[in-house]
């Protein structure tokens, strides 16, 4: 199983958001036997939360279920995981700062937005939490663009059809 972490500041908008287009894009592609996904905060602000009513509300409008518990990232999820992929520059930053050697772990650490098709004015996935439902929908927006690109990249490098 290859597995895969979303990870973004509270966890409960960004990366469960992120987690669950994931699901759906690698459902209708059937590929849910060889790619697993989680998602994690750095911060421990909401930790044992439910994901925002405002994630739920966007999954619904795009039929999917989003279901997690919010939980902070820990040292252990360099081991377990084989893509680390972070929302923004500052959770990038805060995930390489927590590994011990400098030169760990740099080869599954990635940003979220350098899988999007059309290179954007801003590299990072805009934190919603302070905005309105029309910041959701646009985080689904440079997400579901952006996962779509990374499911691609995982299928050639894994040979997975
Ligand atoms: P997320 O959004 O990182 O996408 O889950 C946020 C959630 C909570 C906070 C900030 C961003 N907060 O400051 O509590």
């Amino acid at each position: 199983m290859i597995q895969i972490l979303f990870v973004c500041l509270g966890n409960i908008c960004r990366s469960p958001l992120a987690e669950g287009i994931f699901n759906q894009l690698v459902k209708g592609q059937h590929l849910s036997s060889y790619l697993l996904s989680d998602s994690a905060g750095t911060s421990d602000y909401h930790i044992g939360q439910q994901p925002d009513r405002r994630t739920i509300l966007i999954g619904q409008k795009h039929n999917m279920p989003i279901r997690h518990v919010a939980r902070q990232f820990i040292a252990n999820d360099f081991e377990k995981f084989d893509y680390i992929i972070a929302m923004d520059q500052k959770n990038y930053q805060h995930i390489m700062s927590m590994r011990k050697n400098h030169s760990d772990y740099i080869t599954k650490i990635s940003l979220m937005r350098d899988f999007e098709s059309n290179p954007a004015d801003s590299r990072d996935v805009p934190d919603p939490y302070w905005s309105g439902e029309d910041g959701f929908q646009q985080v689904y927006d440079i997400l579901y663009n952006s996962i779509s690109n990374f499911i691609d990249h995982l299928k050639k490098e894994h040979q997975l059809s």
